[in-house]
């Protein structure tokens, strides 16, 4: 007789269970990408993207390895596939890395910061859930290609930008000024900052499309997650800074 019981609660019962799936962890160890060991960016990773772990969606990332090194590359696309079983895997690089296409990755060539080749990308296999940055490592060419894709990205998508210690060395683009705002991490203090947008007191400031699209910026060791979605929550400013708004006390009560 067949029970009244979830699949999982019967398999249980039964003592039967699925052994547990590898981490991000461990895939990132057996596919040698230095998102761990090198960086320790993967538990980062699954904390931001475990709930899309049995989902279909476009994965994109910016940088597939090797450099203008021959058949060399693709280690972090390989660990996406594995961890991601459902999703589409896209590596755009500079470099012709063809030889790591397989079932769902393709790789793509051409500049991370040219919106020909961005567009072309979504046209041919659409919008993208998961960004990785994971190209130049140039601010200017994180803060472009950032500026160019953030914005067709629904609201839900992830967008990580690695390696953000570039951003303090001038051999990159970078500035021993740490308040520079000029770095990738210039730019991303201008988003957290954006995210508190509507408690600005300046009346004339308009806000930019991340001030009311970026929902969360989370900053790690060298590593930025960018979430996106509505961030219009509203402002009790007016009611809290009475003398200045000139709201009477009854009309704020
Ligand atoms: C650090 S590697 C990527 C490593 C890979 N994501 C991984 O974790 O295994 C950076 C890659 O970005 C590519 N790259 C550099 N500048 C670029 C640009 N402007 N547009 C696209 N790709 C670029 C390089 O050719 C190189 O293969």
């Amino acid at each position: 007789m067949k029970p009244i019981v979830s699949p999982e609660v019967w398999d249980r019962l039964r003592g039967h269970s699925d052994p547990p799936r590898p981490s991000l962890t461990d895939i990132a160890k057996s596919t040698g990408t230095d998102k761990w060991g090198v960086h320790y960016y993967t538990p980062h990773y699954e904390r931001h993207l475990e709930h899309l772990r049995d989902e279909e969606f476009l994965l994109l990332e910016i940088g597939v390895g090797g450099y203008a090194r021959s058949r060399q590359g693709g280690a972090s696309l390989r660990m996406w596939r594995r961890y991601f079983q459902r999703a589409e895997i896209v590596g755009l690089d500079i470099e012709d890395k063809s030889f790591v296409d397989r079932p769902r990755i393709t790789t793509v060539i051409g500049d991370q910061t040219d919106e020909t080749v961005l567009r072309s990308i979504i046209d041919r296999f659409g919008v993208p859930l998961v960004v990785v940055d994971d190209g130049s490592h140039r601010p200017r060419d994180i803060r472009a290609t950032f500026e160019r894709l953030f914005p067709l990205l629904p609201d839900g998508a992830v967008y990580a930008i690695e390696d953000t210690q570039t951003s303090y060395w001038p051999e990159f683009g970078g500035s021993e000024d740490r308040h520079s705002r000029d770095t990738t991490m210039g730019f991303v203090k201008n988003l957290v900052d954006g995210l508190n947008h509507e408690e600005f007191l300046d009346d004339d400031y308009e806000p930019s499309y991340a001030d009311t699209h970026v929902r969360a910026v989370h900053c790690y060791h060298n590593l930025v997650v960018i979430e996106k979605g509505d961030n219009r929550e509203g402002t009790n400013k007016h009611r809290v800074l009475r003398k200045r708004y000139g709201f009477s006390r009854d009309a704020a009560s």
